[in-house]
């Protein structure tokens, strides 16, 4: 008797770059700056917070919403950042991290055949996540080499189809962050149209050099028509916690709930009810975007010991960096000969684009410790 076979949903995907660095970086004993996550500890009064809720009992489901303490928590937050009244019973529902709000959110709107603008180089869940529900990607290229939105470009590729705009603020991988300039053009845009926006602000509190972030929640004609999707685990150093929270209009909120439901139905109780009280504590947020850029700074001036060229990073925990100086090699060939031979892993950026665009251009993560930072740096001047 023959097995039953799968029509598979996403043909095209297979193992991901990410997996191949980390499995060379491993094998090689390489300096992992590929990874997008910090190799410090996270904050010990959180860890302690969660130890002891457990302890007292806080084991069981909690609303399929999220903890209410923990949604008020976020609605005062987010009056605080960005002025804006969240009602936390009907706008937020807590998740299991970013990437599933976003997948959520897309999976609440669309319908087979509908557009979804994206732009490139850009966080690699996107587009299975557009094509999974039978709707189809748009792809935009960000224009080398500073990353910007090309809004013109925005404006031919807009058709009766199209059904959302996906943004990224703070950028995954360039650094690169929406400014006013965005804002208004995006608001001229989507003026009197269907068009939904889904914002991944992952890296709202990673912005640096006193530029303000411009999340869509501060802007009330815009984020009527979003879902705006955050996580703790880049906020608080803690990404294997995968939590994170969706806000949307209350009419779209119910919609995105009957998804969410049926899927995952509740997220993780103690890490809500620590996180309910810790959330309170301004400074555990407000001091990262400062420790972040400190980071940066001190990743920059090292690796002016190098032949790399780093590009402009405002925000998030990585930087590119250019290496025509180096080598003519296509980039994901360069990175895995770096790993190999001179033990740090990156990640070539190619691998954000679906063509393969490459402009021989590999991403650092930042996020690591100062000795890690260097050692790695020691390394990649040799080069
Ligand atoms: C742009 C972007 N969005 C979302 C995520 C994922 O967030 P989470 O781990 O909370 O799912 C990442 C993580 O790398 C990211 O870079």
């Amino acid at each position: 008797m023959s097995s039953p076979k799968i029509h598979s949903k996403l043909p095209s995907v297979g193992t991901t770059i990410f997996t191949v660095m980390s499995g060379l970086a491993n094998q090689y004993n390489a300096i992992n700056l590929g990874q997008g996550f910090p190799d410090y500890q996270m904050n010990e009064e959180l860890m302690k917070k969660v130890t002891e809720v457990m302890q007292k009992g806080w084991n069981q489901y909690v609303p399929m919403q999220g903890y209410m303490p923990l949604r008020e928590s976020i609605a005062e937050k987010i009056e605080f950042l960005y002025q804006t009244k969240i009602n936390p019973d009907t706008q937020i529902t807590i998740t299991p991290g970013g990437t599933y709000a976003i997948y959520t959110a897309l999976t609440t709107i669309l319908q087979p055949g509908d557009e979804v603008i994206i732009f490139e180089p850009g966080y690699d869940s996107y587009i299975p996540n557009v094509e999974i529900n039978g709707a189809v990607p748009v792809l935009i290229d960000l224009k080398f080499p500073d990353y910007k939105i090309d809004w013109n470009e925005v404006r031919k590729k807009i058709t009766p189809k199209t059904r959302v705009i996906m943004l990224n603020s703070p950028h995954n991988p360039t650094g690169a962050v929406l400014m006013e300039e965005d804002i208004r053009e995006l608001r001229n845009i989507v003026k009197n149209t269907n068009i939904f926006i889904v914002s991944d602000e992952v890296y709202e509190h990673l912005i640096f050099d006193n530029i303000p972030h411009q999340s869509i929640l501060r802007h009330p004609d815009l984020s009527e028509r979003s879902f705006v999707c955050f996580s703790f685990g880049k906020t608080y150093n803690c990404t294997g916690w995968k939590l994170g929270y969706c806000i949307s209009s209350p009419e779209s909120m119910i919609e995105f709930r009957k998804v969410h439901q049926f899927n995952c139905f509740c997220c993780h109780t103690p890490s809500q009810v620590a996180l309910a009280g810790f959330l309170k504590n301004k400074e555990a947020y407000l001091s990262l975007s400062g420790i972040m850029q400190q980071k940066r700074d001190h990743f920059i001036e090292l690796m002016k010991q190098t032949k790399f060229d780093l590009l402009n990073s405002s925000g998030s925990y990585f930087i590119c960096g250019k290496y025509d100086r180096i080598s003519e090699e296509a980039d994901k060939d360069f990175a895995i000969r770096v790993t190999k031979e001179f033990g740090v892993a990156t990640i070539p950026v190619s691998v954000f684009y679906k063509a393969g665009t490459d402009n021989k251009v590999i991403r650092f993560c930042f996020s690591k410790k100062k000795e890690t930072l260097e050692t790695a740096v020691e390394r990649l001047t040799k080069i």
